[in-house]
């Protein structure tokens, strides 16, 4: 089933916060419930929150709200993806044409969702296997498969058309704290894809590239400087500098959304920090402080390629 959709007028998506043990729709009425279930992470991951925002300002649309406020709180709602007010700016710009245009709008975001990651998986694993041969075992980070999007995945995309041609080998992914989508979400779709995989922990990831167990990193992104930086998931980072000691090809896999051509480099970009007890527990003694980055940027030098669902960038000015 899909992450998210449009059903009967609402939204309704797959609550990720009780996967892997619970699968729940929820529907969501309005703008608010929205904001909530981006909050906190019931729907994740860019391209998933690109339609969420482009659903969201439908649904505005849909509740006679006034559009042009809530598209904004929208926007807000996490600040690192740019797909989020991505989404939200195509809708908006048929709010001249009235309710029914801007809901269009937002199910084509999500149609065209699905077919452009499916595109940019195939054309990731060309590239690999054009670089590395026909059978190949990856490492990737966080969770970049069909519940970060709308089906289908953008890293875990690429892992899935690798699949179609019998060319993956293991998937080592890392847990990926605080709140765990790679032994949690990426875990359990690689199990439903029938996908051999190994979770290690966070810090165990440069390990597994030092030792070769993986043949090329692949990771999906939040948003994409123009300079080429890539933001993605805390602990994406120390990745690519293992994957460049390891002399390894350190993939990126987004669609063009998730490029942003307003921010230079990584540097301008809002790093998302989240509520220290999401770190802190039993286990910290009172008064400890935590500070819980989301995201980090690997800067473009590291990365040995980006896919798209219209290119493969590699070292060139993105335009
Ligand atoms: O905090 P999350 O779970 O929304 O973070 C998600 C990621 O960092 C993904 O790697 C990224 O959004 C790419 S998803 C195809």
């Amino acid at each position: 089933m899909r992450t998210i959709d449009w059903r009967n007028d609402r939204i309704v998506l797959i609550d990720q916060t009780l996967l892997p043990g619970t699968v729940k729709v929820i529907h969501v009425d309005t703008v608010d419930e929205l904001i909530d279930s981006i909050k906190r992470l019931a729907v994740r991951g860019a391209p998933a929150l690109g339609v969420a925002g482009a659903l969201g300002v439908a649904l505005a649309a849909k509740n006679g709200d006034d559009v042009r406020e809530q598209a904004e709180k929208i926007s807000k709602a996490r600040p690192t993806a740019v797909n989020l007010s991505w989404g939200v700016s195509k809708v908006l710009a048929k709010l001249d044409q009235g309710t029914e245009a801007m809901i269009e709008e937002a199910k084509h975001i999500l149609e065209d969702d699905i077919r452009r990651n499916a595109d940019l998986g195939r054309r990731g694993a060309q590239w690999l296997i054009d670089r590395l041969g026909p059978r190949i075992n990856v490492q990737t980070h966080c969770n970049a498969g069909a519940l970060a999007c709308v089906e289908w995945g953008t890293a875990l995309g690429v892992v899935r058309a690798l699949q179609e041609r019998d060319a993956i080998g293991h998937v080592y992914l890392d847990e990926t704290r605080p709140l765990l989508q790679g032994a949690r979400l990426t875990a359990w779709e690689l199990q439903q894809m029938g996908i051999d995989h190994t979770v290690v922990v966070d810090s165990a990831g440069p390990t597994v590239l030092a030792r070769g167990l993986a043949d090329a990193v692949i990771v999906g992104a939040d948003r994409i400087a123009a300079n080429g930086d890539v933001v993605n998931k805390i602990g994406t980072y120390p990745l690519a500098l293992a994957a460049h000691r390891a002399g390894i090809p350190f993939l990126v896999a987004a669609p063009e959304s998730t490029i942003d051509p307003d921010t230079p480099d990584g540097a301008r970009v809002e790093i998302e920090i989240r509520d220290a007890a999401e770190i802190l527990g039993e286990h910290t003694p009172d008064g400890s402080k935590a500070l819980n980055y989301a995201f980090d940027v690997t800067p473009a030098d590291l990365v040995t390629a980006i896919v798209t669902d219209e290119r493969i960038i590699n070292g060139k000015p993105l335009g």
